[in-house]
């Protein structure tokens, strides 16, 4: 049989990384939940069309989607992105706003895979349904700048930058077709397609031979209409309020369509810069009424779980959880033991685990050692017979003791291990 592995673009997530990525979430759900977002779950896959209103001119709708037709015959995608659901859960459900809730889960999208990039990678994230408020946008991009902090994380740089409305992003858009046609074929075959589609998106291309004509390109600050330039300055003002340093990055185009006004991006200066963008938002008004819904404002941010915790890699930050196992039991006398005890342990709110198929001693004792527990609670036929447990440290030394079998649960209490309510 041919050797079955985990697709391209994909991987597992085994212990004890799991635990790690799972504390991510967590501290995640704690730092936007103290700021009054509640957790919302969209579906992983959604009508095709659902997906045709974040950006018909972006190669993450057009050549990334995995897009299939369900044997109901309908068109269904698997979602590259967490905000297209989100909105249509808003337009469906009628919440009252501001809406304010968090996401996370994977994300589908057919590109070249690398370190970094791949074709699941899951997301946490936050969108804001129904304020206008410029300091709504303050608020979102803090609380990404206070969850870097909160992993440890410090070489993260905000770059900002706003691409106006509507009317304005379209009269950048002709400014900038114009500016790149008149080099001709100068500009590389790849970047002369993408004019076509989106001439936004040619400023984002990384090609040597298209620099001096992005360098020598119009900029989107000088197409701003008064109310979105004056908005601008509010943010920015509300992120100098905070302490929050940033730069300005006039040319910084998101490669999805919806975006107005305020947009921004984190550069993860310690990752390589192919693969350093760990999370980037802005605000999309206009996208709830494209999905059917009155017009509301929103603004939200995805960071990438998968690069993020890279970045955490590359800086030395947020490691592995240590184990945190209370106990290990052993039991060499049959099992029935390990049964009782362990069980009585658990019920006591105490973390433990124990060993299985009466191994010898050598055995079980490696197995206690490897599951980090804090100390192993052996009971031998010798134990079994006095009605006696020997508790041996496994962490930080310490002399083993043999505690009577009803005294076990109050001394592995006592020397250390704390119940979980
Ligand atoms: P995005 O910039 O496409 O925005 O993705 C956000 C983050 O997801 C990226 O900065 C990156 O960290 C991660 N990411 C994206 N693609 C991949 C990939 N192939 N492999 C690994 N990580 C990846 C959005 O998705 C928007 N929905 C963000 C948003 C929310 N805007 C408004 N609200």
């Amino acid at each position: 049989m041919p050797e079955l592995k985990a697709p391209i673009g994909t991987r597992d997530v085994l212990p004890p990384d799991s635990a790690r990525w799972r504390r991510f979430v967590g501290v995640f759900a704690e730092v936007v939940g103290a700021a009054g977002y509640g957790q919302v779950v969209t579906p992983i896959f959604e009508e095709l069309a659902v997906f045709h209103r974040i950006g018909e001119a972006t190669e993450i709708v057009t050549k990334e989607m995995y897009d299939f037709e369900d044997k109901g015959g309908r068109r269904m995608a698997l979602r590259p992105e967490g905000t297209a659901g989100v909105v249509r859960a808003f337009v469906e459900h009628r919440p009252a706003t501001p809406w304010k809730v968090w996401y996370t889960g994977p994300n589908f999208r057919y590109e070249k895979a690398q370190k970094g990039r791949y074709r699941q990678f899951d997301q946490v994230g936050i969108e804001v349904l129904g304020a206008d408020d410029p300091y709504c946008d303050v608020e979102v991009i803090a609380l990404a700048w206070q969850f870097y902090a909160a992993l440890g994380l410090r070489q993260v740089r905000l770059l900002v930058n706003s691409l106006g409305d509507a009317g304005d992003r379209g009269r950048y858009a002709a400014a900038l077709a114009e500016h790149f046609e008149s080099y001709g074929d100068a500009l590389t075959p790849e970047s002369r397609h993408t004019l076509q589609r989106n001439p936004l998106r040619v400023l984002d291309s990384k090609r040597p031979d298209d620099r001096p004509m992005i360098e020598a390109a119009p900029l989107m600050g000088d197409f701003l209409s008064a109310a979105a330039a004056e908005h601008f300055e509010v943010v920015l003002g509300g992120l100098r309020a905070l302490g929050i340093p940033f730069t300005v990055a006039p040319r910084l185009v998101r490669g999805l369509d919806y975006y107005r006004r305020t947009t921004f991006e984190f550069a993860a200066e310690a990752l390589d810069a192919a693969q350093n963008a760990v999370g980037g938002g802005g605000r999309y008004d206009g996208l709830v009424e494209e999905m059917g819904g009155p017009a509301t404002p929103g603004i939200g941010f995805a960071l990438g779980v998968d690069r993020t915790l890279l970045a955490c890699d590359a800086e030395g930050v947020f490691g592995l959880p240590a184990a945190d196992l209370d106990a290990f039991v052993v039991d060499t006398t049959g099992g029935a033991t390990a049964l009782a005890l362990t069980a009585e342990l658990r019920a006591a709110g105490l973390r433990v685990d124990r060993a299985f198929d009466n191994r010898s001693m050598k055995s079980q004792m490696k197995a206690a050692d490897r599951s980090g527990a804090a100390v192993a609670l052996i009971v031998g036929s010798d134990e079994l017979a006095a009605g006696t447990v020997v508790v041996r440290p496994l962490r930080g030394g310490g002399d083993q003791v043999a505690v009577p079998r009803d005294h076990v649960i109050d001394h592995v209490v006592r020397t250390g291990a704390t119940p979980t309510p």
